[in-house]
């Protein structure tokens, strides 16, 4: 079986074993196997002068096989082959393309020498999944580039671009022209010089300055939301300095295997599983093929609007951004150079990047313009007969093929396609706000939007640096409609005694980035109070928040008091006076909440609701919500998303919390869904429903 993953053949002298395991060549048994038997057969051949391994397709090894964690190990593992490579006594150099990455890195470190592409890009991403470098990695990084700059690479995870690799000494050389050739020569040529092989194993770390590396942990750390991954990787790489390198790998495998087997890995594979399942469309097949996009057309230049077209021009599209009000125009472009210099100031984009994303903008406040694009997307104001309006002159306007999308968050995509003589290219693409920043795209798609349409908004949007999920038509489409069953139960909570830091701290323990009302001071209170008082509904305490100017922190007040220039929210004593005046005047009974049920009558209801977007099909899978929840709402990685946190809890207890809270508050709304209560029934989960 091995032969068919792995191939030998000679260059002159030197034995190229390439792999050939697509789509990644992950380094998965028979992968394992194939280089052991090869490498193992070259180092034995007298005919052999030097190894050379490389990968067919598009990527050398891009890792470990995630998918065998969890099974029973089977020989030879990953570490074995690493082994048999470094202390093989002829030069062994890695050839990489594409990515080498996570196990893929660590095989090419277990090589004498590394030659890189221009293009490929190296790192150790193990992190991302919860894990840490399980097969030397963070033993053999340090003590090639130093444990300082070894930090950042382990504790992060990113690639790292082959060019600033050579800067970092983590490869030897970058080769222009054909890869396998330039690592042959320079096989032969390290064959020849007959040298001592440098063994990254046998070398030590180099001296470390310690302040400076605590400082950088702590820089590092800081940023991690409190994950174990992080922090175990920092120790491991602090091992590097202070223990053998046997010790220091034997410290790694155990950390590894405990993190492997802990919570937060498993939930974070599942993310990362949930993430390239998203892409499977039913209906976009292989063979739906998406429509050329050179040029955008944003519609709106508000808040949306100017973040759209930022995502779109800094990826190298360009975008013509049309607001009819050339006061708003000029105000947006304002925003954008704003936003793009800032990011230059911090550091984020060089100034020749923030110049080519600018000129690949155009500002126009004419809708002629319109004709010049492959793809509009309007972002006017959320009033369905202005979008009517709109898309009919679009109609009218657009050349044929067009791609007509929204960025409606509550409007029926459906709606407003049927006034359109195409409606099969119309489609809803529902960015997040910050649009520049937030990486979650729904995609959604209308009864008659046609495949190849939707592939096209899931390909930009990739392109625009977008997670895209496709969702059906409904209020509020998945997110924000789990958001409502979510903020429905805040101002009874409060009503019934629980205070706004109490319900925030619920969540923000849980791990979620921030809580709902800090949440909506930061967004400004304004905005709801205005559309509840024009449909005529009532939040007490919200409203009479509001009433006494308090919109959140523009206005330095609202749920929170803020001090001048902080966005840091301090409970306010006058917030609890009004909620309790409010309670008494609708003759609520107050008590004492536990943090459980805070949490409980927070998280639940967001689940069932999102089982009913599943029951509904306008969620297509379970996952699909996780990777929403995970991009578009802050929902900490390490719980998974909330449909997978339903999985851990169990859809019986869900159901057990969901009617008691149904019971005690009189609110039929809370009871659980079909789904929820099927799945209570049969002791099942989402992921085993799917599965079936
Ligand atoms: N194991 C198993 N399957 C993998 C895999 C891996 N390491 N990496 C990718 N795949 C699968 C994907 O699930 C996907 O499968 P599908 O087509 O059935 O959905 C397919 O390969 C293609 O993947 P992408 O759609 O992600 O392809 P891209 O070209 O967009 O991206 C990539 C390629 C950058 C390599 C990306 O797949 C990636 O980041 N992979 C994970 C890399 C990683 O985390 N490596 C570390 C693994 S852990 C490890 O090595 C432990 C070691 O320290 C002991
Ligand atoms: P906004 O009020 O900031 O911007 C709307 C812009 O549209 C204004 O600049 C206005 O001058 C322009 N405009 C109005 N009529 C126009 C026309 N006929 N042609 C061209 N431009 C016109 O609004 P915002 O917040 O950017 O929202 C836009 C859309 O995005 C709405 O549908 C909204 O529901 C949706 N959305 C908003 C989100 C948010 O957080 N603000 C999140 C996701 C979607």
């Amino acid at each position: 079986m091995s032969e068919e993953k792995v191939a030998m053949r000679m260059v002159g002298r030197v034995a190229v074993v390439e792999s050939d395991n697509q789509p990644v060549n992950a380094l998965g048994h028979a992968v394992r196997k194939g280089l052991f038997d090869n490498v193992s057969a070259a180092a034995a051949d007298a005919g052999v002068d030097a190894i050379v391994i490389a990968c067919k397709g598009r990527t050398f090894h891009a890792g470990a096989d995630i998918t065998e964690f969890g099974k029973p190990p089977q020989e030879p593992g990953l570490v074995e082959v690493i082994e048999l490579i470094e202390a093989c006594e002829k030069p062994v150099v890695a050839a990489i393309h594409g990515t080498a990455l996570g196990g893929g890195l660590e095989l090419a470190l277990g090589c004498h020498f590394r030659v890189a592409v221009p293009s490929a890009k190296v790192g150790l991403p193990e992190v991302k999944l919860g894990l840490l470098p399980g097969a030397g990695g963070t033993q053999r990084l340090p003590r090639l580039i130093g444990a300082v700059a070894a930090l950042e690479p382990i504790v992060k995870g990113d690639p790292i671009p082959a060019p600033r690799a050579a800067e970092l000494g983590i490869i030897d050389a970058v080769a222009e022209g054909d890869l396998v050739e330039a690592a042959v020569k320079m096989a032969e040529a390290k064959a020849a010089e007959g040298g001592p092989l440098p063994r990254i194993s046998q070398m030590r770390t180099p001296p470390t300055d310690m302040e400076a590396f605590e400082a950088e942990a702590g820089r590092l750390l800081s940023r991690s939301r409190g994950l174990k991954a992080p922090a175990t990787c920092a120790q491991t790489v602090r091992n590097a300095i202070t223990m053998s390198f046997a010790d220091g790998t034997a410290q790694e495998r155990a950390l590894f295997a405990e993190l492997r087997d802990g919570p937060e890995s498993k939930a974070q594979r599942h993310a990362f599983f949930a993430e390239r399942e998203a892409n499977k469309v039913p209906g976009v097949t292989k063979d739906v093929k998406p429509r050329p996009v050179n040029r955008i057309a944003v519609l709106g230049a508000g808040t949306m609007g100017g973040g759209i077209t930022m995502s779109f021009a800094s990826a190298g599209i360009p975008v013509t951004i049309i607001d009819l009000n050339p006061e708003a125009l000029e105000r947006g472009m304002g925003v954008i150079e704003k936003n793009y210099r800032n990011t230059q100031r911090r550091g984020g984009l060089t100034e020749a990047q923030v110049d080519a994303a600018l000129a690949n903008i155009t500002a126009s406040s004419d809708f002629d313009s319109v004709a010049e694009a492959d793809m509009v997307i309007e972002a006017v104001f959320e009033n369905m007969d202005l979008k009517k309006k709109i898309f009919k002159d679009l109609d009218a306007k657009c050349k044929p093929g067009c791609v007509l999308a929204s960025n409606t968050s509550t409007l029926d995509v459906d709606e407003i396609a049927a006034v359109t003589s195409r409606p099969e290219d119309v489609v809803g693409m529902h960015f997040f706000s910050p649009a520049n920043v937030m990486r979650l795209l729904e995609i959604v798609r209308g009864e008659k939007t046609a495949p190849d349409v939707l592939k096209t908004a899931m390909d930009v949007g990739k392109k625009g640096g977008k997670i895209p999920v496709v969702v059906g038509v409904c209020y509020g489409f998945v997110g924000n409609r789990m958001l409502h069953a979510r903020g429905a139960q805040i101002e009874p909570m409060l009503l019934e005694g629980a205070s706004p830091s109490e319900i925030d701290g619920a969540l923000t323990k849980f791990g979620m980035a921030m809580g709902p009302l800090a949440m909506s001071d930061m967004a400004g209170l304004d905005v709801g109070y205005r559309i509840r008082q024009e449909s005529g509904r009532k939040a007490p305490v919200n409203d009479a928040i509001c009433e006494m100017g308090r919109f959140g922190q523009k206005t330095g007040k609202g749920w929170y008091l803020y001090e001048e220039g902080s966005r840091r929210p301090i409970p306010d004593p006058e917030i609890d006076a009004l909620i309790a005046r409010v309670a008494k005047e609708q003759g609520v009974t107050r008590r004492e909440f536990s943090e459980q049920e805070i949490f409980e009558r927070l998280m639940f209801p967001m689940i069932n609701e999102g089982a009913k977007t599943l029951e509904e099909g306008v969620a297509l899978r379970a996952s699909d919500i996780d990777v929403i929840y995970l991009y578009g709402y802050g929902f900490p990685v390490g719980q998974g998303g909330p449909m997978y946190y339903a999985d851990q809890v169990g859809a019986d207890y869900i159901c057990e919390r969901l009617d008691h809270y149904a019971d005690v508050t009189g609110t039929e709304s809370l009871r659980p869904c079909a789904l929820m209560r099927k799945l209570a029934a049969e002791k099942s989960t989402f992921a085993a429903a799917k599965a079936a």
